[in-house]
């Protein structure tokens, strides 16, 4: 029998969405708890997770050039470290990867990490493993306590989605709809600040389809959620995502014009433009419905700024249809947005959909989309300009003495100046570029 010597150090390296980033900060907790320190940076890791997004071929395909670097440099300094792969390529292709990746000893999907530190130990026994079962909640359950938290912190609130969007793999990557209890994440908000966080982003696939009953058995949903956390003392920021247009409730939007804390930010992917590739999306909202609810969004809170997904070139797509995507675009003068190729997962209707788009008229559209889009992130920046805001200090920037952080709107703002992470800034805007404004500091607001 091979044994291996227990790794000392890890690096975990995730793709993808938020919740991988989540997912990855959960795993280090739990192989803290195995004694096992995170690796410097620069230093080689005796362990590597590769913590997987399955969302779009690219992103997939990354996996196996990453474990091919790895085995190379292992081949070559003679010191190969323990693979791990995880997240959703692992769920989605873990038998796969196992047949493919002989340098792979364990397949843990996003619903089975807590069982990570059994199956290291398989591995230093010489044995791989895959564990890619989806008990509902159980990992949440198994997880330690959270201990460590930078200023801006993730809580996964809600996993899963049982949209069935035509083109998308979530539903069978991260299973059906699962809001995690509302105690737990009561207790794990409040952990988080006394860890130091200042920020809580509250996760989700459908973010907004989160419910849980209240310790007096009351039903509550993301708003009543928000609120309680918005309790706490300490805690000054509170931001969420990604939400769903079927899942937006009226009390969600109340609390856009009643709290605080809740940051004027909207991420509510539209995907297209085009009544007839949203029914074929499975998307359940016209292009008009979408556009209201936004108003409403901007009824309650003037300032609100607006985010989205979007896919360019699904199957049938036409020139017209696009059309009504650039129209879309104008109509809601978005702050920042995503979008991307069509990408067929195997295994969703869309793959097998007639009217698959050529690559240069998705290229095409993508170019002209990204324009569109950032020609109305420039304006919104630019319309930032001469606004005072409170700025969480996140990081060093570029140049000495520089520092970044997040407007309430979510833009990057630089600034200049003698703070420490965690510090709140009040700032004047003083100037914007595409992606990121420059602030002139007026006072320190604290911690
Ligand atoms: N191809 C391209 N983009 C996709 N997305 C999801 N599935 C696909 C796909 N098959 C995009 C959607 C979603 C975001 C997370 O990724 O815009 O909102
Ligand atoms: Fe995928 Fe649609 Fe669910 Fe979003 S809502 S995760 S795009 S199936």
């Amino acid at each position: 029998m091979t044994v291996i010597a227990r790794p000392s150090t890890f690096r975990i390296k995730s793709f993808g969405c938020q919740m991988n980033v989540y997912d990855g900060e959960r795993m280090a907790d739990l192989l803290r708890e195995q004694g096992i320190t995170r690796a410097a940076d620069g230093e080689e890791a005796d362990l590597v997770v590769l913590n997987t997004c399955h969302i779009r071929e690219k992103a997939a395909e990354k996996v196996y050039s990453d474990i091919g670097r790895l085995s190379k440099a292992g081949r070559k300094s003679g010191r190969t470290p323990l693979i791990a792969v995880a997240g959703c390529v692992a769920q989605a292709e873990g038998e796969e990867i196992m047949a493919r990746a002989p340098a792979v000893s364990m397949v843990v999907g996003p619903q089975a990490y807590h069982r990570l530190p059994a199956m290291l130990d398989s591995a230093l026994q010489g044995e791989r493993s895959t564990d890619t079962d989806m008990p509902p909640i159980a990992k949440f359950d198994a997880l330690p306590a959270r201990r460590r938290s930078a200023p801006g912190a993730f809580l996964t609130v809600q996993e899963g989605c049982d949209k069935f969007c035509t083109y998308c793999v979530v539903p069978y990557t991260r299973g059906a709809e699962i809001s995690r209890p509302y105690r737990d994440l009561v207790t794990e908000a409040q952990a988080l600040v006394e860890a130091g966080a200042r920020e809580i982003t509250l996760l989700g696939q459908n973010v907004n389809a989160w419910s849980g009953t209240d310790d007096g058995g009351r039903p509550v949903g993301l708003d009543g959620l928000i609120r309680v956390i918005a309790r706490l003392p300490d805690l000054k920021r509170i931001r969420y995502t990604t939400s769903h247009p079927a899942d937006v409730t009226d009390g969600l939007i109340a609390a856009h014009g009643e709290i605080d804390k809740l940051m004027p930010f909207l991420h509510l992917p539209v995907q297209a433009g085009s009544d007839r590739i949203l029914r074929a999306m499975n998307r359940s909202h016209t292009a008009d419905g979408y556009l209201r609810l936004l108003e409403r969004f901007r009824e309650a809170r003037p300032d609100i700024a607006l985010s989205g997904d979007f896919i360019v070139g699904f199957p049938s797509e036409t020139e017209a249809d696009f059309a009504e995507t650039l129209n879309l675009v104008d109509a809601v003068g978005y702050a920042q947005c995503f979008s991307f190729k069509y990408s067929p997962r195997p295994g969703t209707p869309a793959a097998s959909m007639d009217g698959q788009v050529p690559a240069e008229v998705m290229d095409d559209r993508l170019q002209r989309l990204q324009s569109a889009l950032n020609r109305h992130q420039r304006a919104f920046n630019r319309a930032s300009v001469g606004k005072t805001c409170d700025v969480m200090v996140e990081r060093r920037g570029k140049r000495p003495g520089q520092w970044l952080g997040k407007s309430p709107w979510l833009q990057s703002v630089h600034f200049d100046g003698d703070y420490a992470v965690g510090d709140f800034v009040e700032v004047e805007l003083v100037e914007a570029g595409d992606n990121s404004l420059a602030g002139r500091v007026l006072r320190t607001v604290g911690r």
